[in-house]
């Protein structure tokens, strides 16, 4: 995010692909790590959630969105997907620790052609996208009919006590520990950029209205993480 201090300022929409992609350059190589450290190795649990979500034939493929490093596509070759990451960050592609295909594009503009994918996934990256709508319709259009989507995010608990935690922890614990291990600015805009995150009603009525039905919430790891799930009509 450039020398901009995010205490509280987020990026401007016209800058925040451009803002978004030097941040994930810059952290990452350092990305898995903090990661694990951060999560307590509970995001290995959930990707492979949202994996065994998909639940569809062998061999089916999956594109994984805003792959970064490659996890998901991990999780998904050892399920017996066939996998195709595609992210738009150089810097986490090449920090990648997958065999599986990786393009570098936009999830905004798929490089890929209409219904040519069972299903597609996305570990916590809807928050740095620009828009969301545009996103879905993405989606919608290169998912065939009866495909499957599945987005990983981050979420805030309800229970007022885990809340309070979640927000020292989320607020103050991970940009502390972000700024010792990596880079401070990165790990206070990741909290932050929660904010960019429609509430679980709007982001299924978006979702609908692109083109998705049977859509699904779960709540994972006391509520500190969501899946989503929904099927191409
Ligand atoms: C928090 S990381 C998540 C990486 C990986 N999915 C995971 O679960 O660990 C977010 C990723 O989204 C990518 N990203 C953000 N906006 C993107 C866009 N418009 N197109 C493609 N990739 C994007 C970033 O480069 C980054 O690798």
């Amino acid at each position: 995010m450039g020398d901009r201090d995010h205490s509280g300022v987020l990026p401007a929409a016209e800058e925040k692909a451009a803002a978004v992609e030097t941040m994930f350059d810059r952290i990452a190589g350092r990305y898995d790590l903090l990661n694990r450290l951060l999560t307590f190795g509970l995001d290995i649990g959930w990707r492979r959630r949202t994996v065994s979500s998909l639940d569809l034939p062998r061999r089916s493929v999956v594109l994984d969105v805003a792959c970064g490093t490659g996890d998901l596509c991990r999780d998904l070759q050892h399920a017996g997907y066939k996998a195709i990451g595609v992210d738009f960050s150089a810097g986490m592609l090449a920090a990648a620790r997958t065999n599986a295909p990786l393009v570098r594009g936009d999830a905004l503009g798929l490089p890929v052609r209409d219904g040519a994918v069972d299903a597609l996934t996305c570990g916590f990256a809807l928050r740095n996208f620009t828009d969301l709508p545009p996103f879905f319709s993405e989606c919608a259009r290169v998912v065939r009919p009866g495909g499957r989507i599945a987005f990983l995010e981050v979420a805030v608990p309800t229970s007022p006590l885990l809340r309070g935690g979640h927000a020292f922890y989320f607020g103050r614990v991970v940009p502390f520990i972000g700024g010792l291990l990596s880079d401070r600015t990165a790990y206070r805009y990741l909290p932050e950029s929660t904010r960019y995150l429609p509430s679980p009603g709007d982001l299924a009525t978006r979702l609908a209205g692109a083109g998705f039905t049977a859509i699904r919430r779960e709540l994972l790891g006391v509520g500190a993480a969501q899946l989503i799930t929904a099927e191409r009509a």
